[in-house]
This record gives structure tokens, sequence and C-alpha cells, in this order.
């Protein structure tokens, strides 16, 4: 039977702290679909079709690994794809409250839904989209932050004029 994992995220954009989580689950499971969700507390910076855009282009060479996007309930996507895991990443401790209400919701919702977490790499755990955005905003330079393959798209849509 085919293990096939979900990883969500508003992924606005796509850092390089969320492609060492898909890579590394996509090492765990047999399919790994990278969710471009909506987080109703987040305005976007960019539209669901760029984040999708800009997640296919940093997965293009995982071969297990599909990009989808979903405007609803995380768990009804986990019904419908058949996934038997949601695959969150942990920052820090600041993450972990928000992070463990989410997978008890979810599992609640849905019986099938089994939140796994996979600590982030030290390397990234200062990493956010926001501060990303924050940073190609100004100007600053972020190739160390988002994968190579969407740097210029990332820079060219957030650098200020
Ligand atoms: O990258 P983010 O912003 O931490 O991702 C959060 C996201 C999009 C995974 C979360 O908000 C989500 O699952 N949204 C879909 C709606 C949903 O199912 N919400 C949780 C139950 S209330």
């Amino acid at each position: 039977m085919k293990r096939t994992a979900v990883c969500p995220g508003s992924f606005d954009p796509v850092t390089k702290g969320h492609f060492d989580i898909i890579v590394r689950a996509a090492k765990l499971f047999d399919e790994v679909i990278v969710l471009v969700s909506s987080n109703k507390d987040k305005q976007p910076s960019f539209t669901a079709e760029e984040r999708v855009g800009l997640v296919r282009l940093a997965v293009q060479d995982i071969g297990n690994v599909k990009v989808d996007t979903w405007d609803g309930l995380l768990a009804d996507y986990i019904v419908k794809s058949g996934a038997c895991a949601i695959v969150k990443g942990l920052r820090a401790i600041s993450d972990f409250e928000y992070e463990f209400q989410m997978a008890l919701i979810n599992k609640k919702m849905v019986e099938q839904a089994e939140t796994v977490f996979l600590t982030t790499s030290a390397e990234n755990l200062y990493l956010s989209s926001s501060l990303v955005k924050q940073i190609a905003y100004f100007g600053g330079d972020i190739s160390d932050f988002v994968p190579p393959s969407v740097l210029k798209d990332v820079q060219a849509r957030l650098c200020r004029k």
C-alpha cells in the first residue's frame, strides 16, 4: 500500500526550511504532496498560483513529490487524497503549542490524520517566510534562505521598486 504524506503550509514564499522538511519527508514516505493552503489569520503576499509555481520550481527534481493547492480544511484534503500523515516542521518551543493544537483538532476531525513532526535543521531554526519577505523588500540578500531555483522570482517580486 502506497503511503502518502501531506506537507501543508502557506509557503508565502517557500524557504530553505520548508524545502529541507519536504526532502526529508520524501525519504520517509512513498509519496509527498506539498499542499499550498490558506491560513485565515495571514494575508499572503503571493497569490495561491504564485506560491504553487514557486514550490513546483523548488521540488522539480524530487521524484516522489507533487504539489497541490486547497482552499478548505486540511482534514478534508486528507480524506480526499487518502494520505496517512500530515508532516510539519517544528522550529522551536514557540511553534509547539499551535502545532500541537492543530494536530489534535485535525485528528479529532479525521481519525486517519496522524501528524508527524520533523525537527527543523539547526541552520534553519531562525528562518521564516516573513523574515525572508522583509529582507527581500529592503533589497537584502536572501540567497541563504530560499531554494536557488526560486531566488530570482522571489527577489523580483518582493524588492521595493
Ligand atoms: O505555513 P502556515 O501558515 O503555518 O500554514 C498553516 C496551514 C495553512 C497549514 C493551516 O492554517 C491550515 O491547515 N489551513 C487550512 C484550514 C485548516 O484546516 N485549519 C486547521 C483547522 S481549524
